[in-house]
Parts: structure tokens; C-alpha cells; sequence
């Protein structure tokens, strides 16, 4: 599955403004008494986790930018040149290679990934994880609620099929789509892990027309995808919806959770 870069960028401000302060500070108070610290971003895209956390952690970072993308990637290295931070942008493919891409690090850090991974790959997470004794800081995971304004008497039909192509194969095996953060929060307990999670959802205002209109789309699309539901009713839910964003009138919250899960006990 690919992401372009226009779509994180459009999304990045959003996710800016989404992740959830305690969760953050969760995971600034971990590290408040180092001066260095190792950092590997699982799934970077073009950087946005680094930049929405580098001025809250310790002084000195070396940071891993991971990701299978290559054209993200460049964008990655390009983009993130915080000053005296080191910064690698390194090509994994995370289906396979997870347990190369965790070596040697201090905190794990993801995000917009967890729910696209499978049962298994979460399973590998945490075990990579908690024998290693690594903090996970895993945010923006989309979680299946969803509040359109004005309501659309189709929405909830359409939305329902959303949710369903998400726990469609995204290039990890079936993926936990909705419930990945639960499942997350369930593994990590499991492993003896302290878990701090919180809601960061996106809020579109009626001004924030773009990234309404990608998102709308993409949901018809998938809804199409699914192939539950005739096409002209997705059409039709489509040019209604699009029509209130074009009007000024519409507003949307799309449900997200972030996670920090730490292992119990002292460092
Ligand atoms: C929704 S984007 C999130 C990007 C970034 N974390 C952010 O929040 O902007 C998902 C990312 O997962 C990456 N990805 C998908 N499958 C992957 C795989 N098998 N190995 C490594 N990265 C993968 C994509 O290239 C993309 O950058």
C-alpha cells in the first residue's frame, strides 16, 4: 500500500494538532533526566513524527527513519535536519524486517501505522519490544468513530464499509483496522507494559475543505471497493457530502488514539 506524499503533508498539521498532549508528555517524562537518546521512527513517511516530538525529547537524538517507501524516504532526509541531531533514513520493508529495524534504541515511535498491521505483526511488535525493555510510543491510530456534520442518513452504511476495508491485507497480513489500538493496549499489558493512551482525533472545521474532500473520497472509494453497496448510492452520498463541504456547512471527527506503553519498573 502506498502514501503520497501530498496526502501527508495535506494530513501532517491535522495530526499536529490531534496527537494528545498527556500521551506526549508521557513520553517527554520518560526521558526529562538523559541527555541522549536513540530514537527508530517505524513507518517515518516523510518525517512528521520527528518533528512533532524532537524539541520534547533530550538534548542529543539519533534518530532512524524507517519506512519501504524510497521516494518518502529522500523527502524524510531531506526534510528533517533539526540542528545537532543526527538523523539515518533507512530502507526496511517492516512486513519482514521489524526486528532489524528496533536494534539498538532507546524508544520505538510510529505513526498513522497500527492500525494497518495485522494481529501477527503486532505480536512481533510487542515481543521485539518487551525483550528489549523499549518504550513504544505509537500515535494516531484511526479507531472506527467517525461524526459528520450535517448528518447524512447514509453515513453510518457508508462508514461501516470504511471500517471493514480497513481490516483489508495492507501489506502486513489482515490488518486490525479499528481495533488495533485495543489490541495493542491488550499485548502490552500482557508483557507487563504501563500503558498511557488518549484520544487524538481529527477535527475538521467547515473552512478545512481540502483535506474533508480527500478524505470523503477515500472513503468512497474503499466503500466502493467493498462492493456491499450500489454505486449510485455511494455517488450520490459523495456529491452530497461534497456539496455541503463546497458550501461552508460541513464539519467532520475522525476518531484516533495515541499509546505510550512503557515497561513497568525502572530503566
Ligand atoms: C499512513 S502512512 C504514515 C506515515 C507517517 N508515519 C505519518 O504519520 O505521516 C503509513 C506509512 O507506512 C509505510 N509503510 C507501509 N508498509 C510498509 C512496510 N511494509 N515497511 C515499511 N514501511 C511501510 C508507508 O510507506 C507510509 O509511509
Amino acid at each position: 500500500m502506498s502514501f503520497s506524499a501530498d496526502w501527508l503533508a495535506l494530513r501532517e498539521p491535522y495530526d499536529v494538532a490531534a496527537r494528545n498532549a498527556a500521551v506526549l508528555d508521557a513520553v517527554a517524562a520518560a526521558f526529562a533526566k538523559r541527555e541522549s537518546i536513540a530514537v527508530v521512527d517505524l513507518a517515518c513517511g516523510t518525517g512528521s513524527t520527528l518533528r512533532a516530538i524532537v524539541d520534547r525529547l533530550p538534548p542529543r537524538q539519533r534518530w532512524r527513519l524507517v519506512d519501504n517507501d524510497l521516494g518518502l524516504l529522500a523527502r524524510a532526509a531531506g526534510l528533517a535536519r533539526p540542528p545537532a541531531r543526527e538523523v539515518a533514513a533507512v530502507p526496511i520493508d517492516l512486513s519482514r524486517d521489524l526486528e532489524l529495524a528496533v536494534a539498538e534504541v532507546d524508544l520505538v515511535t510510529t505513526s498513522a501505522l497500527i492500525d494497518l498491521v495485522s494481529a501477527d505483526w503486532l505480536d512481533r511488535l510487542v515481543v521485539e519490544a518487551a525483550t528489549r525493555r523499549l518504550p513504544v510510543y505509537a500515535a494516531l491510530s484511526y479507531d472506527g468513530r467517525v461524526a459528520l456534520d450535517p448528518p447524512d442518513p447514509f453515513d453510518r452504511r457508508l462508514v461501516d464499509a470504511v471500517n471493514r476495508h480497513q481490516q483489508r491485507d495492507k501489506g502486513f497480513g489482515p490488518a486490525l483496522g479499528p481495533a488495533a489500538v485495543a489490541e495493542a493496549v491488550t499485548r502490552f499489558a500482557r508483557v507487563g507494559y504501563a500503558v498511557v493512551q488518549g484520544e487524538s482525533d481529527w477535527v475538521f472545521a467547515p473552512q478545512d475543505r481540502e483535506i474533508q474532500v480527500e478524505v470523503l473520497s477515500g472513503w468512497a472509494s474503499a466503500a466502493r471497493e467493498m462492493d456491499e453497496i450500489p454505486l449510485p448510492e455511494i455517488v450520490g452520498w459523495l456529491t452530497r457530502r461534497r456539496d455541503h463541504v463546497a458550501a461552508g456547512r460541513a464539519a467532520m471527527r475522525v476518531g484516533h488514539v495515541d499509546i505510550f506503553a512503557r515497561p513497568s519498573g525502572t530503566r
